[in-house]
Formats: C-alpha cells, structure tokens, sequence
C-alpha cells in the first residue's frame, strides 16, 4: 500500500465527509420546506442519482486515474494538442468562494453548541433576537469562533492526507452517523413523525414552481461536491485496486440518507411543536433552539447533540474545500504543504472576515452591493455559477476531450457494458445540456 494514500475506507469516509455538511443537515432541510416537500425531494433525487452520480464517477475516474492535483490530472489525460483544458483545473478555486461562507457558519454552529450547554432561548421571539443580535452586533464572539473554525481546519490539512484528513474522517464521520442515529431514534416516537414522514415524501405542488428545480439541480452539485476539483483531488490519494464505481455509489448513497435522516429529524422536532418548516436559513439556528428549551432537560441533551453532528458534518466539508488549492501549490509551485496551507488558508480566512462583517450592522452598508451582501454573494456565485460551469466542463472533457479507451477500460469491469454507455451519454448530453439551461436561468438570461 502506497504510504500517502486512503485506505478504501478512509476514502469512503473522507469523500463521504467532503459531501455530508451544510448541505445536508442544514441547507436541505429548509430549502426542501421552502419548496414544499416531496415533490422537491423527488426532483433532487432524480438530479443527484442521474446527472450528479455520473459526474461524481467521472471526477473519482480521472482522480485515480493520475494520482495528481487537479490541473496536472487534466493535463496529463488532455490530448497533445489540447493541454489547454488542463485550465479547467483551477475549477478548485471556486472553493475559496464557499470558504468565505462556510466557517462563518461554522463559528456559528460552535456558539450554538456553548449556548445549548449554557443557556436556550426560551421561546420564538428571545430565539430570534438572539440569533439576529448575535449575528448583526456581536462582531467580537462571532469573529472567535469563526477563527476556532479556522485553525482546526488549517492545522488538519497541514497534517497531510494520512495523518490529517484521513484519521480527523475516521474519528468524526462515524460519530457523526451514531449521532444521526441516536437522534433519528429519538424522534421516531414524536408525534410530528409521520407528518415530518408524509411531509417530505407527499407531493405537494403549492409551493414548487419552476424555480425550485433550480434550487434542486444546483443543490444536487452542492451537496455532492462536484464541479470544483473537490473529489479529483481526494481521488488523486485513491489506493489502486479499489472498486471507483462501488465506492462512488457508496458516497452518494450516504450523503443521500444523511440528507434525508436529517430532514425527518428536523421535521419530526418541527412538527411535534407544532411549527412551520418554512422558515428559511433560521429553522436551525432559530426555530430549533427554542424547541429544544421546550423540552426540558432531554432538549439540551439533544440540542447539543444536533449542534456537534453539524459542526462534525461542517469541519469535514470545509477541508476538503481547501486541499485541492493545496494540493496544487505542493505538486505544481512545490510549496512545502505547511506553507501551502497557511497561505490558502490565510486568503480564505480573511475574504470570510469580509462576509461575516457584511452580515453586522456596523457594516452592512459598505459590504452590500445590489440586492445582496458579500455573504450571499459569495454564496450564489459559488454554487449557482461556478460549480455548474465546472460541471459542464468536466462532463464535456470527459465524455469528448479525453481518450474514451481511458474510461472504458477503468470503468467497464466495475460497471459492464450497458451501464458504461449510459454513463457515457449523461456526461455527453444529459448533465452539460441540463446544467447550461439551469445556468442561464440562474444568472436571468432565460426564465422559466
Ligand atoms: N458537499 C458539501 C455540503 O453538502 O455541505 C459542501 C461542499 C463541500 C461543496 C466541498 C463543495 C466542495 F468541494
Ligand atoms: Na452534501
């Protein structure tokens, strides 16, 4: 075994701790209740189990494939006379993007976590004050955590594959599910069960419109991680010998549960309180917390247990965000990986500075451009237009640019026959095509 490489499961679990974050415990519940329920989820389904499945086995295929950073990766599988794809490379950068976004979250959730042990808002109204007092005026907490955030983050990634990311994934994603499952467990016997059940499996058309399948296809990148070098690079450290396919489809299955588990345990609390799971961005950090104080001491117990599972689910995701900028600065500039990351991390850490003081009051007005502060900004360039557009070029480097020998001999023996073709027709039609229109209707061009 080569000394610098995953394990097969370490991959597993680091991929899998790439995909399960945000995206899932907190980003997918409440875009599932602000799009109406079932329906939505049965469109993100379809998009994550076609089109976001087939992009995430490519990125896995050229990864293992070169066991480089991401520009090399491409470079080295480019035909001679079209080394420049090898450009579609920096598709990492977009990660510098969710960075600025993400530890700010995370410095959140890590409040949350000290306020559930200490003190729960009482009801809706303190809960709310609280999060919007923090979060607008509390520039000097906010900015500790966001820097705890980042230092457990920096200090993982300079520890290199093996001993950083590899052993920090061993640890918290398997804490993470026994969490999950403690949690899913307890809420089974709530009475908002089988509402949480019908409402995230019945269709409900009132609130889903044209918009929502955006919302869907664009959360499908998201939560998979595809689209900006994230999983080419973890693939890169793939032992040889593994099954890509089977790991692959053992990746998105578990992002998938966790997403769901997550959202029936949201629900199940939501519903039992008799709440609207239409809350938006604050059903976690507002409508939870006061529900949790409701129940007594078992709340506590359980609020921190949630607010841990997120930060776990959280610091996973944002490192994987930021190897594959260091990756490149080791293999390419042959930066040592400490240097390499504290520069990464430093850039990052300071444009996040920038979004967590466009969220405060003091600030606002300076950091606001047109309808959106840099923090939503940051956000809807990252996912709305970079991710697909790194999609798009992936798909079409790998379903026409590169040798179709290269895919076919690693993925035929692990897929067969037919599955290979229609792998090889949904990275050739269906994922560029439907990312282009999905594109375009993001940024207004075309409206549905
Ligand atoms: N997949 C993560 C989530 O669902 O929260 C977010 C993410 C991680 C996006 C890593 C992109 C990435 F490269
Ligand atoms: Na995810």
């Amino acid at each position: 075994m080569h000394k610098n490489r995953f394990t097969r499961i370490g991959f597993i679990l680091a991929a899998a701790g790439s995909a399960v974050g945000l995206g899932n415990i907190w980003k997918f519940p409440y875009i599932t209740g602000e799009n109406g329920g079932g329906i939505f989820v049965l469109v993100y389904l379809a998009t994550v189990f076609f089109i976001g499945m087939s992009i995430f086995i490519g990125e896995v295929l050229i990864g293992s494939l070169q066991n480089k950073d991401a520009v090399s990766t491409i470079e080295n599988l480019a035909p001679t006379n079209k080394k420049y794809w090898k450009y579609t490379g920096f598709t990492f950068l977009t990660g510098i993007f969710i960075l600025t976004f993400y530890p700010v979250v995370i410095g959140w959730i890590f409040n949350y976590i000290v306020l559930s042990i200490n003190s729960l808002p009482s009801n809706f109204k303190e809960s709310e004050t609280l999060f919007m007092t923090f979060l607008k005026n509390d520039i000097f907490t906010q900015i500790f955590y966001y820097t705890l955030a980042f230092i457990v983050i920096a200090y993982t990634i300079s520890k290199g594959v093996k001993k950083g990311i590899e052993k920090l994934n061993n640890i918290l994603m398997p804490s993470l599910i026994i969490i999950l499952a403690i949690l899913l467990i307890y809420t089974v016997q709530l009475d908002g069960f089988s509402k949480a059940i019908e409402f995230m499996f019945y269709p409900n058309f009132e609130k889903f419109n044209s918009s929502s399948i955006i919302v869907a296809v664009g959360h499908a990148f998201f939560t998979l991680s595809i689209g900006m070098a994230t999983i080419i690079t973890y693939s890169a450290s793939l032992d040889k010998n593994v099954n890509i396919v089977k790991a692959s489809i053992t990746v998105v299955i578990m992002d998938t549960l966790i997403a769901i588990v997550a959202g029936i345990i949201i629900f199940s609390i939501i519903f039992t309180a008799s709440q609207e799971p239409s809350k938006g961005a604050g059903l976690v950090f507002i409508t939870l917390p006061a529900i949790f104080y409701q129940m007594g001491t078992i709340g506590i117990y359980l609020a921190i247990l949630f607010f841990i599972a997120l930060a776990f689910a959280a610091i996973t995701s944002a490192i994987s965000i930021l190897e594959p900028t260091v990756m490149y600065l080791v293999e390419r500039k042959n930066m040592p990986r400490k240097n390499a990351t504290y520069s990464v991390a430093f850039i990052a850490y300071a444009l996040g500075l920038l979004a967590l003081l466009s969220n405060t009051d003091s600030f606002s007005t300076n950091l606001t451009l047109g309808s959106k502060n840099l923090f939503d900004w940051f956000d809807f360039i990252s996912s709305a237009i970079l991710m697909p557009i790194g999609g798009i070029l992936l798909a079409i480097f790998i379903g026409y640019i590169m040798d179709k020998k290269l895919s076919k001999n690693a993925l035929v023996p692990f897929m067969g026959e037919t599955y290979y073709k229609i792998w090889l027709f949904i990275m050739r039609f269906v994922a560029p095509i439907s990312i282009f229109i999905l594109m375009l209707n993001e940024i207004g061009i075309i409206k549905f």
